[in-house]
């Protein structure tokens, strides 16, 4: 099989362009840094699973431009989204498809929803976007994104879910400490290549440590545990 691997790519730099402009001022955790990690990452990766390094790029820049969370639930706005994008250059249809298809199916969608990736390119930006889910940026991006979606921070009186469809994942409003238990603390065993599930190991243990640490003064704690 024959991969492209032109990391200067034009397209590839412009495409970074164009979405560094559209989500430069977010604040729900989807900024521009979080695509430059996922790409940055992915690009990484990729490198040392000799995948299509292209389509890693172009998914990686374009997985959040039109994302379902930020239209009405809608999954197939992003990657309607980077097709319009895409289309304006000469790339074969087999690239587009490729990078179509991962954006379409990046995303986690519950706990008890598989999410199985169709190719190794698919695989690594899905583990880029998941491992930028996790550890100490992963905590921030789900307070900015609670803050964003006007979410409680915690209630004790609401207890996490476990959810069996996307349909629920989606309706899911409960406060962002959940979210941990819902989402965040499940990424490790879902990671796809081997040096994701290295990296998400210490992500993993620094949530966990942050979660013992938020009980711990919730619950007014003062002394240091023995
Ligand atoms: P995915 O498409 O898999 O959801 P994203 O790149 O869109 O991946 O990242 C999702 C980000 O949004 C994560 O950092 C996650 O913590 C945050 N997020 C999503 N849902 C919630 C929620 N209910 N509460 C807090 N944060 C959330
Ligand atoms: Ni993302």
């Amino acid at each position: 099989m024959k991969f492209s691997t032109s990391p200067e790519s034009d397209v590839v730099v412009a495409t970074a362009d164009h979405v560094r402009s559209r989500m430069m001022s977010d604040s729900s955790g989807h900024d521009w840094w979080h695509i430059q990690r996922v790409w940055h990452v992915a690009r990484q990766i990729a490198l040392e699973e000799s995948a299509d390094l292209m389509v890693v790029e172009l998914a990686a820049l374009l997985h959040d431009i039109a994302d379902w969370k930020f239209h009405g639930g809608d999954e197939s706005a992003g990657p309607r989204a980077a097709r319009d994008w895409l289309s304006q250059y000469d790339l074969a249809a087999q690239i587009v498809d490729h990078v179509c298809t991962i954006i379409a199916t990046l995303s986690f969608k519950g706990a008890n929803v598989p999410t199985p990736m169709g190719s190794l390119e698919g695989s690594i930006v899905q583990d880029a976007d998941r491992l930028d889910a996790i550890g100490a940026i992963g905590i921030a991006r789900a307070f900015a994104y609670g803050g964003h979606k006007g979410r409680a921070m915690y209630d004790p009186q609401t207890p996490p879910e476990s959810h069996h469809s996307f349909e629920d994942y989606k309706r899911n409003s409960g406060p962002t400490i959940n979210h941990f238990y819902e989402k965040l603390l499940l990424l490790k065993e879902r990671m796809n290549t081997r040096t994701a599930r290295r990296i998400a190991e210490e992500r993993h243990a620094f949530m966990e440590l942050f979660l013992r640490q938020f009980s711990r003064e919730w619950n007014g704690e003062l002394r240091e545990p023995e």
